[in-house]
């Protein structure tokens, strides 16, 4: 028996995913005490497959912590399996001492958080690193959302150019410039602090081309502001096409991003998209390759088709 929970981080992809599998979600109770939030199921798990949709936007801890007691309520209720189904795991970023040799490792502290508990299986769309699959115990499944996010481009202009924002998005960059036929270039982007980055050069010819810019997220929108300008200086013109798997859109990304000339932003739903405010944004939907996920976990079929190929 497949069973599927919310937490409380995004209920309407939970609802997607519930559809799509043709079941009702199990009903948990959330409550929030004044020190503490207390996690209560509503009805027997006892012995179900059962797949917790938790992904962890914005504040990232209370929706992990969140994760933990669900999963934890379910393996004493009695579940069978429990699958960890976060489609956008926060703190993947931090994935080695970047800021130098006092900062901490957040992707792994992450891991062994959700290594430690009664966490069966995770799953997990575009991790910032690919690498990041590595530091769990946990078997994850890695998937990815790069054919959802072309097919929802669909044509896109003969003059167009797709850019990766940064050296990070290079690979990104090119399986997208190898679809859709298109030219590739790659900005040069140094990080600064966490909301300032600047962009010092680009690689490849840019002149009269239309940027289609794409990258693994969209956080305070500084990268794409950075890359916007630093293309427009190199000769880039007309309209920007934006296309990132997670948009967390932190406040300040709305007005970030707005006067850059983009016309069309697409990002996954890996979180609710709701209230983002950032206009001329297009939600691309994961409840149906997530429904399939969670089918062929529960039927023992391969999921080599949604795996990350990066
Ligand atoms: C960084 O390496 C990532 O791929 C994104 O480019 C970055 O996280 C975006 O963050 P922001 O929108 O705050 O610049």
């Amino acid at each position: 028996m497949v069973a599927l929970i919310s937490g409380g981080a995004h209920p309407a992809l939970a609802g997607a995913i519930a559809q799509r599998l043709g079941i009702e979600l199990t009903p948990v109770r959330l409550s929030h005490y004044p020190d503490a939030e207390v996690v209560r199921l509503e009805a027997s798990v006892r012995g179900a497959d059962l797949y917790l949709i938790q992904p962890t936007p914005p504040p990232p801890e209370a929706h992990l912590m969140e994760l933990l007691l669900l999963a934890d309520a379910a393996s004493r209720a009695g579940a069978a399996r429990i699958t960890a189904v976060v489609p956008y795991l926060g703190y993947s970023r931090q994935d080695r001492r970047a800021g130098g040799e006092r900062t901490a490792v957040g992707a792994r502290v992450v891991a062994n958080m959700l290594d430690s508990g009664a966490i069966d299986r995770i799953v997990t769309v575009d991790l910032h690193q690919p690498a990041v699959e590595g530091f769990f115990s946990t078997p994850v499944e890695h998937l990815e959302a790069f054919p959802l996010l072309l097919e929802a481009l669909g044509s896109v202009p003969a003059d167009s150019v797709v850019v990766a924002p940064d050296l990070g998005a290079a690979k990104l960059a090119d399986r997208f410039a190898s679809a859709l036929k298109l030219p590739m270039a790659a900005v040069h982007k140094t990080r600064l602090t966490g909301v300032e980055v600047v962009a010092t050069d680009i690689t490849g010819d840019v002149r009269g081309l239309r940027p289609v810019i794409v990258d693994d997220m969209i956080t305070t929108g500084s990268t794409v502001r950075a890359a916007v300008s630093a293309l427009r200086e190199a000769g880039a013109a007309g309209t920007v096409t934006v296309a990132a798997t997670h948009g967390i859109f932190s406040a300040d990304a709305p007005s970030l991003l707005s006067g850059l000339g983009i016309e069309r932003l697409l990002v996954t739903d890996s979180v609710p998209l709701e209230s983002s405010g950032v206009a001329h944004m297009e939600g691309v939907p994961l409840a149906t390759m997530l429904a399939d996920v969670i089918r062929g976990l529960h039927d023992g079929h391969s999921l080599e088709a949604y795996r990350s190929k990066r």
